[in-house]
């Protein structure tokens, strides 16, 4: 089992190359099955749940190379079943865009019900609510969605709550369904309109993403091509706090800055300073910080997934912050092992109070999801003494070359075999 062993207390300096967006990746490559040709993707992250999804395709019939780190040629044309089975299924939670895909170029799918990070009850039900909208009959037999899309045509969607995973996973199905769908109270997120660009670039009809309305013309067929992904706005985010918690002077490069406007206004409230680019982002953090109280919400508000390095950095500000998870019932597992290091917080529901300002010493903490891994980083770049992160492997799904980026920036991180 790998560990991370850091000693902390340097504050960060220096440049960061941000990589693609996994959550656009992770997306895009299952979208990729509409597409009866040859895709060429480019800034695809070099990180576990990208492989995990290019395996799902290679099992289905796609061919697979990856021509670089980052770059990878998909050839769709030969695929032999629309079955994702379990095993594979659910290593993720992003496998149900799969069934968009399936329902698109197969008019049927079959895809074990799927895993990922534990943040409580996480239904599907929107994604049933738009694949019945577009005149398909959907089920849970044996532990696996089945989707019967054989009569798949457009149709009008408002969805009850804002999911990114339903809009993308229905924008995907629609892409190729004939007549005019209409997606109201869609996710606005960066990722959505990421999807939406690859899907058009490739002959799709997709007009409103990033917008509350998404109307996508179905198309007959999609044709090959070469699309860039996004960058990551939350590893491009979790440098940040990194940058400001420990006090530090990072420039992040590879941003599109404009994403990153929530947690900005957030440093800007503290004290924290922010100097934008065209393609990169400057935190200085040389003043004293000031407590504040953070709610997550759907893009273009606080991203819940920054939500644990946030709460990392709170604990070094003194004072009473508070913090509101509006997105995820339950996403607040990690704080007990914060509290290992010395920090005094109390969750209350979806509440965590943060008493901050106390030291923290380095302690053996584990990463119980992704996003709380690189909090637990966080902390411990800032703890006296040697902080030992263990089930590492949350935190090799989504940052690439975690250990080398935080080693340039100055961290003492070592990746070690326990
Ligand atoms: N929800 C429903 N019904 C549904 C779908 C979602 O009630 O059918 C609820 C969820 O339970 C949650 C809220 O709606 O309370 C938002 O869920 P959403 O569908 O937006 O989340 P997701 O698509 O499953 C993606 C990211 C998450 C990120 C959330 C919110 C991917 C693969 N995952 O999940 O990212 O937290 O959006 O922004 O894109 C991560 O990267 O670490 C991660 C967990």
């Amino acid at each position: 089992m790998e560990k991370f062993v850091i000693t902390g207390g340097t504050p960060l300096k220096g440049v960061v190359n941000i990589s693609g967006a996994k959550n656009a990746a992770i997306a895009i490559i299952p979208a990729t099955l509409l597409v009866e040709d040859e895709c060429i993707l480019e800034n695809i992250p070099d990180i576990k749940d990208v492989n995990i999804i290019l395996d799902m395709l290679s099992c289905l019939g796609a061919v697979v190379e990856r021509i670089d780190k980052n770059t990878v040629k998909i050839n769709a044309t030969n695929l032999h079943t629309y079955i994702v089975e379990k095993d594979l299924a659910s290593k993720m939670r992003a496998s149900y865009y799969l069934l968009g895909a399936l329902c698109g170029r197969f008019k049927k799918a079959s895809v074990a019900l799927p895993g990922g990070c534990n943040f409580g009850i996480r239904p599907i039900d929107q994604h049933i609510k738009g694949f019945e909208a577009l005149n398909c009959k959907i089920g849970i037999k044996s532990g696996s969605v089945e989707v019967d899309a054989s009569l798949l045509s457009a149709g009008h969607i408002y969805f009850d709550k804002v999911s990114v995973g339903a809009t993308i996973n229905i924008m995907i199905a629609a892409a190729k369904a004939p007549g005019v769908t209409v997606l109201e109270n869609a996710a606005r997120e960066p990722h959505v309109v990421d999807v939406a660009n690859f899907l058009n670039s490739m002959g799709a009809n997709i007009k409103g993403a990033g917008t509350d309305t998404i109307k996508i013309t179905g198309v007959e067929k999609l044709h090959g091509g070469t699309y860039g992904v996004i960058p990551d706005q939350i590893e491009a985010g979790t440098y940040m706090f990194a940058a400001a918690a420990t006090r530090g002077d990072v420039t992040i490069k590879n941003v599109i800055p404009k994403h990153l406007d929530a947690i900005t206004s957030k440093f800007v409230e503290m004290g924290v300073e922010v100097i934008e680019g065209d393609d990169e982002v400057r935190v200085i953090a040389t003043k004293e910080l000031k407590k504040i109280n953070v709610k997550t919400l759907p893009y273009p508000g606080f991203p819940t997934d920054l939500q644990p390095p946030m709460v990392a950095l709170l604990t070094t500000v003194s004072g009473t912050s508070i913090v509101t998870e509006s997105v995820w019932d339950s996403r607040y597992q990690y704080v007990s092992e914060l509290g290992k290091m010395g920090a005094q917080i109390t969750v209350d529901g979806r509440v965590a109070v943060i008493e901050g300002g106390t030291p923290l010493l380095g302690a053996e903490v584990v990463a119980t999801d992704l996003r709380a891994g690189a909090g637990m980083i966080i902390a411990g770049l800032c703890a006296s003494g040697e902080t030992h992160i263990s089930e590492i492997k949350y935190i090799d799904r989504g940052y690439e070359d975690v250990e080398e980026k935080f080693g340039a920036l100055g961290a003492d991180i070592k990746r070690i075999d326990d």
